[in-house]
């Protein structure tokens, strides 16, 4: 009788429940009206006095085991109950970490950037704040040159020196030449500035990327292919024209205009029905500006191209409206996603 009450012991002692059920189950099975424990102590009456005590002590244990066992899982239960309401499911899977996405306009300038050094350019960067000597002067456009006024500039002071925003980042190519001898092979992605209407065109705060290439003997024929594998790499499509063109820092200068074809309704619009798209202005680098920059235009030859990172990407990803990218509208800038 008393190995039967041990018995007994050891499986209170084994006995987990995850529910406050199954803890009421094990106490009416046990403590209960019709339990364990009434039948033993009905069975008293009958042991032997001299088994009695060591009877006695044991169903006392197992009373006193059963009890502990049903009031430490109870509390178990409850305070898991109450985590679970402070916490949630302790036992969850994690949130996923959510990572942002990059503004558009990174992509697409990490993805020129890409290609660019592919073939060997660096990256330079220099001040959104410029004189009037790196945006203009050593650009061949001298005070009063007309040209100028292509450029609505933002001036910022005009005396005793002009302090403007860079109306584009050929200001930094003029910084690298300054620093550098060639070859040079560098492309000068940033943030330009223009005083114009913001219309869904334009606007007056825009980011380019001009790149230059100067060594011994460059030609127009080396421009060209370089643009030709660019826009290979950047749309997938290689077939472009160069349309002469003006820019006071280059000669001969060109547009380039990419074939975007006339597929479907969409590229009629883009292309306002002719097929073809304007993407950037390049040229022979003027031997002026290699001069004002100290190098010997005998010696060195080079070309320069610049293009609107807004413009690329808005064919791209067919945005209509340059100010989406300005709004900061998690619902837009959520759409992109990218490695690069
Ligand atoms: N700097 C010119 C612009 O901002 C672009 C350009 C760069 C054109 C280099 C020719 C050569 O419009």
């Amino acid at each position: 009788m008393v190995d039967k009450i041990k018995n007994y012991i050891a499986e209170v002692e084994k006995f987990t429940a995850s529910t406050q059920e199954e803890v009421e189950n094990f106490r009416i099975k046990f403590l209960g009206q019709k339990g364990i424990l009434k039948e033993f102590f009905a069975e008293f009456k009958n042991v032997p006095n001299e088994s009695k005590k060591e009877f006695g002590q044991t169903i006392n244990e197992l009373k006193t085991a059963a009890q502990d066992k049903v009031n430490e899982l109870r509390e178990a239960l409850e305070s898991k109950l109450e985590e679970n309401g402070v916490y949630g499911d302790l036992t969850r899977p994690g949130e996923p970490v959510e990572i942002g996405s990059r503004h558009p306009i990174s992509i697409v300038k990490n993805q020129i950037i890409e290609i660019f050094s592919n073939i060997g350019f660096n990256v330079s960067e220099g001040p959104e704040m410029e004189d009037d000597w790196h945006n203009f002067t050593a650009l061949n456009l001298p005070e009063y040159h007309p040209a100028r006024d292509m450029q609505d500039t933002f001036f910022i002071q005009t005396d005793p020196e002009e302090i403007l925003l860079r109306t584009h980042t050929s200001s930094v190519q003029v910084r690298y030449m300054e620093d550098n001898q060639p070859p040079i092979r560098t492309i000068s992605p940033g943030r330009v500035f223009r005083n114009e209407a913001i219309s869904a065109r334009s606007h007056c705060i825009f980011h380019q990327v001009e790149g230059l290439y100067i060594d011994k003997g460059v030609s127009f024929a080396d421009l060209k292919q370089t643009l030709l594998y660019f826009t290979k790499q950047l749309f997938g499509k290689s077939k472009i024209r160069l349309r002469p063109s003006y820019f006071p820092f280059t000669e001969p200068s060109a547009e380039v205009d990419i074939y975007w074809g006339l597929e479907t309704e969409t590229d009629y619009r883009i292309t306002k029905g002719t097929g073809w798209l304007e993407i950037m202005g390049c040229g022979m680098v003027d031997p002026n500006v290699l001069k004002n920059c100290n190098i010997d235009p005998n010696e060195y030859s080079g070309f320069a191209f610049g293009m609107g990172i807004e413009r690329i990407a808005m064919l791209l990803y067919q945005i209509s409206d340059i100010r989406m990218f300005y709004e900061n509208d998690v619902r837009f800038l959520n759409q992109f996603k990218s490695v690069l």
